[in-house]
This record gives structure tokens, C-alpha cells and sequence, in this order.
């Protein structure tokens, strides 16, 4: 394990907040295996509608769930963040709530993880909107960069302007010619990945598990290179 241990930066941990930890119990056990696993920090990141819904609560359950998890303790430093949904249309809108904190950056950095619509296809759309937020001064790191329908020269792009890269642990291994990994590892290959996260949801299914693509990463790639992108700066 990593000094200091792993960071991961995408949790959908919080109780009833979104499709995610189904209710504190399954919360508690998600933060339990990531303590297995070696994640030391976690930054839970609830979708974005979610807070549209029920922001209130999210944050007592976000408050409720670090008391819970250091009083046990399970040894994890828990933060918040969100996953923010960019809808091209609604960029008026989601900038009045990053600003207003109803969407929580990344631990109150300038730093916020961003994902596409699913199918999202306009890529001048979404580069106008990730332009919007650089010359604002925030960092936006895409959320799993490899599962978009845009081509990997398409995301450096966005790199070169100023976002960050994210992808997922469960993406990295190939799978014959699955497009989601291959991306993943041309990115690693290239040593444009940032981040990588579990995006974990359940302790029953998508889970914090990470010791199978840690081994695949460490015997792939640059040793230096993966320390850095699974500790992360995020805490620096
Ligand atoms: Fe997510």
C-alpha cells in the first residue's frame, strides 16, 4: 500500500442522496472496504440533481455519516464534493449554485468533478462550458473521461484548456477491443490521466474494490506515475 494511502475523489456514498449508498449501513460498508482496499480519503460526490432535489438533506446525511464512520472509527478522512452534470442549456444555472456551494466542489477547492450527458455528442457544446468554468478560475476534472462517445485526442483537448482527467479503477483492465478501456489505457499510456476513482455506488454492486486494477496498473505502467494518480493531488 501507498504511504499515506490511496485518495479517491468519486464516492456516491452518501445516504439517500442519488443512486448510490442505499442507507447508512450500506454507506458504513462501502467506507469499510475502501479501508480494506487502502483508500484512506474519500471525497463523497452525490450527482448534481440530487442536490436540486433534496439539498438539505444531503448535507445533514454527508454530516451524519463522517460522525458515524470517525466515532466507529473506520480510519477513512471523509470529505464532500458532487458530481456535476453539464447540460450546455443550463450553464446560467449551474454556476449560480457552484457559487452558492449547492454544488459542492471538490473539499472546497477551485477544483469540481464534471460529467457529460450520456450520449452527449456536440463536443464545441461541452468545450464552450468547460471554457466557461476555467475562465472562472475553477479546475473541472472529467468524471470518467473514457466513457464518453468523444475520441481521446477530443478529451486531450479539453486537457489543453485546462480541465483534468479522471477515469475509473473498473475501466482500466482490457476487455478485447471494449472501447471504455482502451481509451483508459491509451490515456494512462500517454500520462494524461489525473485522477483515477472508483466512482463506487453499493457495497453490494459497484464497489470500492481496487486491489485487481492496482495490481493490472502497477504491472503496466510507471511506477512514479501511478503513485502520483492514485494519491492524487487533490489534498495538496
Ligand atoms: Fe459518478
Amino acid at each position: 500500500m501507498i504511504e499515506g494511502g490511496y485518495t479517491d475523489i468519486h464516492m456516491h456514498v452518501i445516504p439517500y442522496a442519488d443512486d448510490g449508498a442505499e442507507d447508512f449501513d450500506d454507506a458504513l460498508a462501502m467506507l469499510r472496504m475502501a479501508y480494506e482496499e487502502g483508500i484512506r480519503n474519500v471525497i463523497a460526490t452525490p450527482h448534481s440533481a440530487g442536490f436540486d432535489r433534496w439539498r438539505n438533506d444531503i448535507r445533514k446525511n454527508y454530516e451524519l455519516l463522517k460522525e458515524k464512520a470517525e466515532d466507529e472509527p473506520i480510519g477513512i478522512n471523509l470529505m464532500l464534493g458532487s458530481e456535476i452534470r453539464i447540460f450546455p442549456d443550463e450553464m446560467g444555472k449551474i454556476f449560480k449554485n457552484i457559487k452558492k456551494g449547492k454544488y459542492p466542489t471538490l473539499n472546497g477547492t477551485n477544483k469540481l468533478l464534471a460529467e457529460f450527458q450520456p450520449g452527449e455528442r456536440d463536443f464545441d457544446d461541452v468545450a464552450k462550458c468547460m471554457h466557461m468554468l476555467t475562465d472562472s478560475g475553477y479546475v473541472p476534472i472529467i468524471a470518467h473521461a473514457e466513457r464518453y462517445q468523444f475520441s481521446v485526442d477530443q478529451i486531450y483537448e479539453l486537457k489543453e484548456r485546462g480541465c483534468l482527467i479522471q477515469i475509473n479503477y473498473a475501466d482500466v483492465i482490457p476487455i478485447g477491443d471494449h472501447p471504455m478501456p482502451k481509451k483508459a489505457n491509451i490515456m494512462l499510456r500517454d500520462k494524461m490521466v489525473s485522477f483515477i476513482a472508483t466512482d463506487a455506488h453499493r457495497s453490494t454492486r459497484r464497489t470500492p474494490h481496487i486491489g485487481v486494477a492496482l495490481k493490472y496498473l502497477y504491472n503496466t505502467y510507471n511506477d512514479v506515475y501511478i503513485d502520483k494518480i492514485v494519491r492524487t493531488e487533490i489534498m495538496e
